[in-house]
């Protein structure tokens, strides 16, 4: 008789792979829930020359797909949509078990990649190019984007499924196929969601060729062979810099190109004029949200001298609060850790702020029960000091004071990573000047409004050690297909450029 299904991570997780229809053979490699620590699955890992296979596949796709009208490959993305829309609880609670986000957030996550279907979908008819006054009598000249060819994309744990959709369906309007490899510690969002976008591609039918999408699943040779593959002319790819920085030599060493988002050590600015109010409740969502776990958590609180006291002290009450443990549990604010290096790395860190003369005024301890959980942590700092400038994938907030704006913007720029910023201010002197060239030297910079939770709509990045790479909205598109300038006579003459002469 079938064992009775129960509420483990195990079996929710087992029981959604089968709703989903996903299928693998079963290997070595260990997938673990950072709920408790318990096995999900064994994966195989694929090889290099599998990733090659894949590739070759991929160009093969790309040659179709490339032909089919970019409104029609839109509509191949805008299936995805509804097939996500349909598949949300499931791959939502699937992120959650297998990343450890709570609930909302797993299901914030599946809506940013329906968001960025919705929005893909419209831009499938909107890739537009310029026309240009050609010198030349009887010609036009117009520029036009074509497709680009197979895209690599890899992924982090952190956001398992959406930054893929980003990059994935702004790549299939733009008429590429593209290969994921996705992070090993979250194997399975990546298999399902695949999963997902071929019910899409069975109901757009004959017109999508196969392998338009496919996952790789298994170490970093797998990154390194995408990034090494010449038929490969993009890879974007998300995580930490030091992946980033490994991409970015390979792709560079053969010409190719890559949009990478790599680390963020996001600061908020709090002004005399701001609303404490309004503050300590975005201090505390950008800071705790995701067990600080995004690339843009609050990390650093830059407080006016005059202010810091009591806002210190709103926050120290408030957060031993913040309800920490299961994800799957309806009140959870504060999930766990992904896995016991991430804590650990959590453990040094306060650590080197002690040594540092920084003050742990608040959380940094461990949860005594099964999994990786610790308690939100706020830390006093006499100076931007070493551990300061580092990116800390956890619940780490540093604090620190200012007197003058001026300083207080120095502070936050004087950072190696720039991906996303704030201020908190009633001023438009201060919130202006926050904006301005002499400013924030962020990608994102918001005004009353915590550095995390960017809209699909704008283009997500940063500058400096974050890659500078723009993903999702605005223009980003651009960087997944070529610009190629036209010229056509439709004269009788050759009139060649500048009045050279040239006759035969
Ligand atoms: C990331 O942390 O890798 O702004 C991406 C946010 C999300 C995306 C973050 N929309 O927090």
């Amino acid at each position: 008789m079938p064992r009775r299904m129960s509420n483990a991570p195990y079996d929710q997780t087992l029981r959604i792979l089968r709703a989903l229809g996903v299928n693998f053979t079963e290997g070595a490699r260990t997938v673990a829930s950072p709920i408790d620590g318990s096995e999900l699955a064994r994966l195989t890992d694929q090889t290099p020359g599998d990733a090659q296979a894949a590739v070759a596949r991929s160009v093969t796709a790309f040659h179709a797909w490339r032909r089919v009208p970019a409104p029609r490959r839109g509509e191949l993305v805008r299936l995805f949509g509804e097939e996500l829309r349909a598949a949300k609880d499931d791959l939502a609670l699937l992120v959650t078990l297998e990343a450890g986000k709570v609930v909302s957030e797993g299901l914030g996550e599946v809506q940013e990649m329906i968001d960025i279907c919705d929005f893909a979908t419209g831009l499938s008819r909107q890739l537009y190019g310029l026309t240009l006054p050609s010198e030349r009598p009887g010609h036009h000249m117009r520029e036009t984007w074509q497709p680009l060819g197979p895209v690599g994309v890899i992924s982090a744990f952190n956001f398992p499924v959406a930054v893929w959709a980003w990059n994935a369906a702004l790549a299939l309007v733009c008429g590429d196929p593209v290969i994921w490899k996705p992070s090993e510690k979250t194997p399975l969002t990546a298999l399902a969601t695949q999963a997902v976008f071929e019910r899409a591609v069975a109901r757009f039918g004959d017109g999508a060729p196969a392998h338009l999408s496919q996952v790789l699943t298994g170490g970093a040779e797998l990154g390194q062979a995408l990034a090494s593959d010449p038929r490969v002319p993009l890879v974007s790819a998300t995580g930490s810099t030091r992946m980033g920085r490994a991409v970015a030599q390979v792709v560079a060493g053969r010409l190719g190109r890559s949009l990478l988002e790599l680390g963020g050590n996001n600061a908020m600015i709090v002004t005399p004029t701001a609303d404490l109010e309004l503050a300590v409740r975005a201090i505390a969502f950008s800071a705790v949200g995701t067990a600080g776990q995004r690339c843009t958590t609050l990390r650093r609180l830059i407080v006016h001298e005059g202010v810091a006291a009591g806002l210190i002290a709103r926050l120290v009450a408030a957060y031993p609060s913040l309800p920490v443990g299961d994800p799957r549990e309806a009140g959870t604010l504060v999930g766990p850790l992904i896995d016991a290096e991430a804590v650990d790395g959590f453990r040094r860190a306060l650590d080197q702020a002690r040594a540092e003369g920084g003050e742990v005024l608040t959380g940094g301890e461990g949860l005594d029960r099964p999994g990786t959980y610790v308690t939100p942590a706020i830390v006093r700092m006499p100076a931007q000091s070493a551990v300061v400038e580092h990116e800390t994938f956890a619940p780490i907030l540093y604090v620190m004071t200012y007197r003058d704006l001026d300083e207080a913007i120095a502070l936050q720029n004087a950072v190696p990573q720039g991906l996303s910023s704030c201020i908190f201010t009633g001023s438009v002197r201060e919130s202006e000047g926050f904006l301005s060239a002499w400013g924030s030297d962020c990608g994102i910079a918001n005004v009353n409004i915590g550095p995390s939770g960017a809209e699909i709509g704008g283009a997500f990045g940063g500058e400096k050690d974050t890659g500078g790479g723009r993903e999702s909205g605005s223009d980003a598109w651009k960087a997944y297909m070529r610009r190629q300038t036209q010229t056509v006579n439709f004269s009788d003459a050759l009139p060649l450029a500048q009045g050279v002469r040239f006759d035969v």
